[in-house]
């Protein structure tokens, strides 16, 4: 076996906690029946998606990340004043400002650390964990809490059939330590970014661009807009393209994964991505059958439904990937810790 994971930093950032949160109000595809032109049985053959979890009324994405870190830092027993900065991978912030990782902050409890939100759709969590990591290899800090969370039903047109069905709400948090040696932790990354597909998936108002107004409003602008067939191409290929790519750096196959954990926007793209990867489904972490596209959140919850399901080992060899809207491309290579 060729493993060439040598480190290329002088301390490995690892990921030493886990925790997810998902609102308890769960919206099923018969429930979409009663909504908008369709059935349970398109979305599901389309899309792999049963159900998702919806907030109530009064509930935004620091709520979400907030109970997500609770659960993490809960696990590994640590304090929330321990923590020496907090990244909040998002689309859909509380507000344009202050930055959700602030409003975290204060809720959480987390007296010491500074934060900010990152912007990737889908990729923010692929990213946040990136940067995350650089605070720890840098010896900047000890204790970085890496979020992906979105609440993605505020932001999604329950008249236009074609997006509706395919979001939900939620939040994935780890926690990044530094290594004592080099045996585990965040290995390599490949991130790409292509502007040019910008248009393709967005919320065209409520920025500088088109600030809200009646005609944004009555336009429906402040939801989001998606070319799907054309976002589900550059999906599939890309988040392959990129799975490859950090494959190949470290020296290894997809058969060497032990698990690959994907962004979740459909179970088609997922195993299609998996198939030509050469990974046995079994190895593949599938939830969006329960939770939809919960966009930033996706991965970290994925982690969580496969650490709660027995499939992380210590010393597995995980892979992560992401596609979103930018275009936004990412893949992880890390091995896992605990
Ligand atoms: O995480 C961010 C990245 N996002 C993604 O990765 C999403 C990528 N795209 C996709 O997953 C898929 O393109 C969708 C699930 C969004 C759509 O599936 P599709 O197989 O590409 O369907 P389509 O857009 O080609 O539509 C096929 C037909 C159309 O009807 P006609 O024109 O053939 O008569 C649509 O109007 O399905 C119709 N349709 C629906 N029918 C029932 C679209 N949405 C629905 C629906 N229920 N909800």
């Amino acid at each position: 076996m060729s493993l060439q994971l040598k480190p290329r930093v002088a301390v490995r950032a690892k990921i030493s906690s886990v925790g997810s949160f998902v609102p308890s109000r769960v919206l099923t595809n018969q429930d979409l029946e009663q909504i908008v032109d369709t059935t349970d049985q398109w979305i599901l053959e389309r899309t792999g998606i049963r159900e998702r979890h919806i907030v109530d009324s009064g509930m935004a994405t620091s709520d979400l990340a907030v109970g997500a870190a609770q659960v993490c830092l809960e696990r590994r027993g640590i304090d929330a004043s321990e923590i020496d900065c907090i990244i909040v991978g998002t689309v859909t912030p509380d507000m344009l400002f202050p930055a959700t990782a602030c409003l975290v902050q204060t809720k959480l409890g987390a007296t010491k650390a500074w934060g900010f939100d990152l912007s990737a759709a889908c990729s923010a969590f692929t990213y946040s964990l990136q940067v995350g990591a650089k605070l720890v290899e840098s010896g900047a800090h000890k204790r970085v809490l890496v979020i992906g969370a979105d609440t993605m039903s505020s932001i999604t047109d329950y008249t236009d059939r074609s997006t509706c069905i395919l979001f939900g709400d939620g939040a994935g948090c780890v926690l990044l330590e530094p290594c004592d040696g080099d045996e585990v932790g965040l290995v390599d990354f490949w991130h790409e970014v292509d502007g040019s597909g910008g248009g393709a998936l967005c919320m065209p108002a409520g920025g500088s661009l088109h600030p809200p107004s009646i005609e944004t409003v009555e336009g429906r602008q402040h939801y989001i807009k998606q070319d799907g067939q054309t976002v589900y191409k550059f999906a599939v290929r890309k988040m392959m393209e990129a799975s490859e790519r950090v494959l190949a750096s470290a020296g290894i196959t997809g058969n060497e994964i032990a698990c690959f954990i994907p962004h979740q926007a459909n179970k088609r793209i997922i195993l299609a991505t998996a198939e030509r990867l050469g990974m046995p489904e079994e190895r593949v972490v599938i939830n969006i059958d329960r939770y939809g596209n919960t966009t930033g959140g996706t991965i970290p919850i994925a982690m969580d439904t496969a650490l709660q399901e027995g499939r992380l080992k210590k010393g597995d060899l995980v892979l992560l990937a992401s596609v979103g809207a930018g275009f936004t491309v990412g893949a992880t290579l890390l091995r896992w810790e605990f």
